[in-house]
């Protein structure tokens, strides 16, 4: 499909699910349950920002953002994640995205050299994993190391469990938490072993934590806090946010990246090159969006509830778990390319077969894919349409014995 570099990337998580599922007749009104997008209502205050600042459509907007932008998503970085005001300098620990997935895919161009420890830099990433971490990772002409996050492993990769041959080489890892698609939760022992592997080996964590603010109980705990709190700094680090998720707004493409004051210099210069500028009308729309916690409450309680009725429908399957945090059910069911095409051919029910977003650990295995049993299933529709097609699901995979 690509030339060079990116030659080994397989055909997309959603254009497998189309190979799967669209030679075959659904047995039902469609209802996807596969794709992440939150659909949230706008809130008043974005259509109003953008509205008022439509002239700035006429402006090249800064590649750092305008002051506005960097107060209010510093002040949202410090009250979520229990920073004192000297923890960072906006002007220059701050940066605006077009989305966490622009910034994730362009962070490994600023850490990769040509060699490390004598051979091909490696950079590490879960499995299963949000997709664009592979394809940034090749382009930037690294070797991807795959490592899987099973229930056994708390459903995060377990980065200490690899040869110190692979640690010395590893340029930077990507870790998500809350994760997609497992919804787990890195705790202060999880990050405390990752930063002191980044340390010893001196690689760079990309902390994908777009769906922070996303959770069902605790808040969870951030990358920026835990590495403030044990070196009063955020050396080899940088952390991903997103309204996408938080405000429910993926169309707005708006994002923040945080962390180390070199790396953010060095992302800075790339980005000058690269041209991602965030336009001044949505940055202006964004800013009040990081301002604001009353919206994102609601988005909260919303999917609480969601998550209550997925408990109450399906709580009696075996291995089901409301996860820690995100808005994604990962049911096992047994083979999930195999349920996710019954659900389809039954019900017209959509939903991601685990084993699309990961990869074989053992070549020509497909049980040894970490998402092999599991199917995703993203609660993002209205409440009623879940309860419904839940319930339909439940049955199915019931009847089925998954
Ligand atoms: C794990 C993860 N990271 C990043 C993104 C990208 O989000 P955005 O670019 O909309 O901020 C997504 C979106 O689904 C995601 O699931």
């Amino acid at each position: 499909m690509f030339p060079g570099r990116l030659a080994q990337l397989p055909p997309s998580s959603f254009a497998q699910l189309a190979s799967l599922l669209d030679p075959v007749k659904p047995g039902g009104p469609v209802v996807s349950l596969s794709v992440g997008d939150p659909r949230g209502v706008v809130p008043a205050f974005v259509t109003e920002r953008i509205a008022a600042q439509v002239h700035q459509f006429g402006e090249y907007p800064p590649i750092n953002g305008t002051a506005e932008w960097r107060q209010a998503a510093s002040g949202w970085l410090r009250r979520r994640f229990g920073l004192p005001a000297k923890a960072f300098d906006p002007e220059v620990q701050v940066l605006p995205l077009n989305g966490t997935r622009e910034g994730l895919f362009l962070a490994p161009f600023i850490v990769t050299p040509e060699r490390k420890a004598g051979g091909r830099p490696a950079i590490l990433l879960p499995n299963p994993f949000y997709q664009c971490y592979a394809a940034a990772i090749l382009a930037a002409g690294a070797e991807p190391v795959f490592v899987p996050a099973w229930a056994e492993t708390g459903f995060l990769p377990d980065f200490a469990s690899l040869p110190k041959s692979v640690l010395e080489r590893t340029a930077a890892a990507y870790i998500c938490s809350p994760s997609n698609p497992e919804g787990a939760v890195a705790g202060a022992d999880y990050w405390r072993t990752l930063f002191g592997l980044a340390d010893t080996y001196d690689f760079t964590v990309f902390a994908d934590e777009c769906y922070a603010d996303i959770y069902l109980n605790e808040p969870p705990l951030g990358a920026l806090t835990l590495r403030f709190e044990e070196t009063g700094g955020f050396s080899r680090l940088l952390s991903f946010h997103s309204l996408s998720k938080r405000s429910g707004l993926p169309g707005l493409r708006s994002g923040i990246v945080a962390g180390d004051a070199g790396l953010m210099a060095t992302f800075r210069s790339l980005r000058n090159y690269a041209g991602p500028q965030v336009p001044m009308p949505i940055m202006a729309a964004s800013a009040a969006a990081w301002s604001d916690e009353a919206h994102v409450i609601a988005n909260r309680e919303l999917y609480r509830e969601r998550f209550r009725v997925a408990h109450r429908i399906l709580g009696n399957r075996t291995g089901f778990r409301v996860p820690e945090g995100g808005f994604f059910l990962w049911l096992e069911v047994g083979n999930g390319e195999e349920a996710a095409l019954r659900l389809w051919r039954e019900a017209g029910i959509r939903v991601l077969p685990g084993a699309y977003m990961g990869r074989e650990t053992e070549p020509g295995k497909k049980q040894s894919n970490p998402g092999f049993s599991y199917i995703r299933v993203a609660l993002v529709s209205d409440l009623s349409t879940i309860s419904a097609t839940l319930e339909r699901m439940g049955e199915i995979l019931a009847r089925s014995g998954a």
